[in-house]
């Protein structure tokens, strides 16, 4: 196995929510709705020593700056409830106020370490009643700053959709060679690795976005390989490719031959779209007849996309089906049909729902 993997002993359903919450640094609003649910409505003695024991008396596991914000809300809830804070909550705020100045949080070049958890229920899916049993833990460096240059250093909606409908739909991606394009941190690719897809290739048109991506994946303890060789593959190595789309060869997308293409948030710029498309169409258009008998005799499926975007501008969305449809994509909304279980039910601050899942596939063959 690839991936990092904690096998967390068992907590109580919310005690998990909430540190995974904490350890995906959510909102401190979240961790306090997190931290009341634990204590049936208040922020309980109990729950306080729950989180000095798993949080802060392990503050140096954690950014300090974003603890000291949690614990500045926390104290002040408890306080506003007219509740008792424990003492060395007080004493560590006490300590941050002197450590740390308000501001370095949102430092332009900062870089982070998210851990994202994906709860598993036991053995029953998506019913709600069930505890979390299995517990599997990507850390993943993001940046601090979301839109000043560092997009792909974030982690985004539909990648966390796109990871939760492999984790849980695996039978799609296991023996699969996979393609991601616009991977930005890598967390769709460590859970196509982790799901035994076949080949996992990254990709991304920006530089630092990529050099954080292979640092993210060897935090979870994949190979990365930066360029193609054909032949034997290592189920642990992951390619990264530098693969800008308005500069991408044909020869170059045809070389790659994916059964499946992967994109997450990928539907934004207008500017970049035709050539989002065209390399696209080249993905999904093999120089083989589709359909016909492959070399263990058994007939070849056709390539296919999936593409999980949040509509933030429908013209720009509408400028991408038009161009789909132009270039003969075949271009299908699965949002109600293929849905993923509910594994990071903890992030409050991530709406599944506002997550559009497109299956993409090409009608015009060429046969070579
Ligand atoms: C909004 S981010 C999404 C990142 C990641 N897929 C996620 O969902 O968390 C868009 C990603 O696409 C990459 N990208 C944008 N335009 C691109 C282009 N023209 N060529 C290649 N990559 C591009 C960006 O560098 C960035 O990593």
């Amino acid at each position: 196995m690839a991936a990092e993997q904690h096998l967390v002993p068992f907590l109580p359903h919310c005690h998990q929510h909430l540190i995974s919450a904490i350890l995906a640094m959510e909102p401190s609003h979240c961790l306090i709705s997190h931290a009341k649910e634990c204590g049936r409505g208040s922020i309980t003695e109990q729950v306080q020593n729950f989180l000095w024991d798993h949080c802060f008396s392990k503050h140096v596991d954690f950014y300090a700056p974003y603890l000291k914000s949690f614990l500045k809300k926390l104290i002040t809830e408890i306080e506003l409830d007219h509740g008792y804070v424990l003492d060395q909550l007080y004493e560590l705020y006490a300590q941050y106020m002197t450590s740390f100045k308000d501001g370095s949080l949102g430092k332009r070049d900062a870089r982070i370490c998210k851990r994202i958890s994906f709860l598993f229920p036991d053995g029953c899916s998506e019913n709600r009643s069930c505890s979390d049993s299995r517990v599997l833990v990507f850390p993943l460096q993001c940046s601090l700053n979301m839109l000043e240059g560092d997009t792909g250093c974030s982690i985004w909606p539909s990648s966390l959709f796109l990871s939760e409908l492999i984790l849980s739909h695996p039978e799609l991606f296991s023996n699969k060679s996979c393609f991601e394009i616009g991977s930005g941190v890598g967390l769709v690719g460590l859970c196509l690795a982790h799901v035994k897809a076949s080949k996992v290739i990254l990709s991304d048109g920006d530089l630092s976005t990529l050099a954080n991506m292979k640092l993210n994946l060897e935090l979870n303890n994949l190979n990365v390989e930066t360029d193609m060789p054909q032949g034997n593959q290592d189920s642990s190595m992951v390619k990264c490719m530098h693969l800008p789309w308005e500069s991408a060869s044909e020869s170059e997308l045809q070389d790659i031959m994916p059964d499946i293409v992967l994109g997450a948030d990928v539907i934004y710029d207008p500017l970049c779209l035709p050539h989002l498309v065209r390399l696209l169409t080249i993905l999904l258009n093999r120089m083989e007849p589709h359909n016909g008998p492959s070399l263990n005799g058994l007939a070849k499926e056709a390539p296919v996309a999936y593409i999980a975007c949040v509509i933030r501008n429908i013209e720009t969305f509408n400028f991408f089906l038009s161009l789909g449809d132009q270039a003969k994509l075949d271009i299908v909304d699965l949002t109600d049909s293929l849905k993923p279980v509910k594994l990071i039910r903890y992030m409050q601050s991530y709406n599944e729902a506002d997550v559009r899942l497109l299956r993409i596939t090409c009608t015009r063959t060429i046969t070579g």
